[in-house]
Formats: C-alpha cells, structure tokens, sequence
C-alpha cells in the first residue's frame, strides 16, 4: 500500500482561536499515527498561524490551502496565490472541488490552469472529482469523472510531478451522510487508477494516491479504506472534531 494520506478540509469553518484549541486535542489524540500523511486544510486566514503552531511543536502534520489562483498576483480581488501559500508553509492545496466547481462555476479548464500554478509553487495538488446523483442514475459515473480528468489534467506532465493526488468524492455522498458503498468506491478508484496508467503510464499510477471522500466517518472508513486503489481520504464534517478525525486515521488496515 502506498503511504496512506488523510486531509481535513475545513470549508469555512473554524476562526484562528479554534484552530489552535483544535491542533491542540489533535497533537494529543494523534500522536503517533505512524506512516502515515496528515494534512489540515483550514481557512485561509488561519494558515499562518496553524504553521507557526505546528512548527513549535514539531509536528509533521502538514498545511493544505482549500483553493488557490491560478495567477501568482495581480489584479485578482480576493483571490489568493500558490506564492501566498507556500510561503505560509502549505505543502498541498485541494483544487476544483465540487462546491467550488458548482457553487463558484469553477470550469475543467480553471481548475487545469489551477494545477499548473501550485505545480510551479511546489504545491502537491488534490484533485476533486466526482459524479452528481442524477449522473451516477443515468450510468454516466465514469463518463462524469473520466472528463473532469482529462479535462483538468490533459496539457499536464504528470511524471514530472514529485506526487499528485485525485480525491474521488460522488457529489451525492458529500456532508449527506450518504456515502459511497465500499463495492462503488473500489469501482471507481480501479478506474481512475486504470486511466492514469493508461494515460500518464504505470509508474505515475502506481505512486498517485487516490483518495475517497464523501461522509467519511470513524463507522465507516476501515471498510473504505480495505478497498484497493484507496489511499485515504478527503474528510470534511468529520475532520471538524479532532477525535473523529483521528479515529479516521488510525482506521487504516
Ligand atoms: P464530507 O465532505 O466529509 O462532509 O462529506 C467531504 C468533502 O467535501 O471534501
């Protein structure tokens, strides 16, 4: 198995003050989780201060920006850079996520762009993708998600990059509750893991991680995490609890 990867995203969720009440349970519960990656993606207004924290405490838990441009500066009001979060010690940033492809109509085209700058930043990239319910009725699943990567990821050199992440989250099962059966989940990682290989070669397949997430929880993330081609997991209502987070990571099989 590939060094298992678990990435707490946030959404807008938690001020300053509660990202350090936050670090401090979870520096606690999760002190030795072992070979594995674990990766907070808070606001972006607490970076900072969640990488100072977790540099005084010598941690190896690791910072994730939610989002970025795809510009490195300029005139783009509210926007935010790769530069911005690497400075701030971001390793990873989670890009074209469903709420920021629907709600913000963020297009395959935005979100490849995205990827070409937090390559340029060093940023390790986690690629949203995934299927709405409607999508997945109609049979349509991997037609959805075989588009949404080569759409975002045709122009791009995978081998060049030192690692590169695909989240696999069906739209239907994120923060519903609803989560993808262990069977459907182990479908759709088997495929992307498949079309990676056949597009970008063996190699660049067998050291992307591929992530599940959708209601990940502590009840239902050892089955997930049995399955092959699942790496980890995206996890967002229940990273917002530090103890069920770290339940989650200790999951691994
Ligand atoms: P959820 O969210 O765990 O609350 O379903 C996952 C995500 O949106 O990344």
């Amino acid at each position: 198995m590939k060094r298992p990867l678990f990435v707490a995203n946030w959404k807008m969720n938690h001020t300053i003050g509660e990202t350090i009440a936050y670090l401090t349970v979870l520096l606690h519960e999760a002190k030795a989780v072992g070979n594995t990656d674990v990766v907070l993606a808070p606001p972006f207004t607490a970076l900072s201060s969640l990488g100072i924290a977790l540099s005084e405490n010598n941690s190896e838990f690791q910072l994730a920006g939610q989002n970025l441009c795809w510009e490195d500066s300029g005139a783009f009001t509210g926007e935010i850079s790769g530069a911005f979060l690497a400075e701030v010690g971001c390793r990873y940033v989670i890009i074209g996520h469903s709420e920021r492809r629907k709600i913000f109509g963020e297009t395959d085209a935005m979100i490849g762009k995205k990827i070409e700058a937090s390559i340029r930043h060093h940023l390790t990239p986690i690629l949203c993708v995934g299927e709405t319910l409607p999508e997945r009725e109609a049979g349509k699943a991997w037609d959805t998600v075989e588009n949404q990567l080569r759409g975002a990821l045709r122009e791009i050199p995978l081998a060049k990059l030192k690692g590169f992440v695909v989240a696999y989250e069906p739209v239907w099962a994120i923060g519903t509750g609803k989560n993808a059966t262990p069977a459907e989940a182990k479908d759709m990682h088997g495929l992307i893991h498949q079309w990676i290989a056949s597009v970008h070669g063996g190699e660049v397949a067998d050291i992307t991680r591929l992530l599940y997430g959708g209601s990940v929880t502590p009840g239902n993330s050892r089955e997930l995490l049995r399955q092959p081609h699942i790496d980890g997991a995206l996890v967002g209502g229940a990273s917002l609890d530090a103890r069920k987070f770290t339940e989650i990571i200790r999951s691994v099989p």
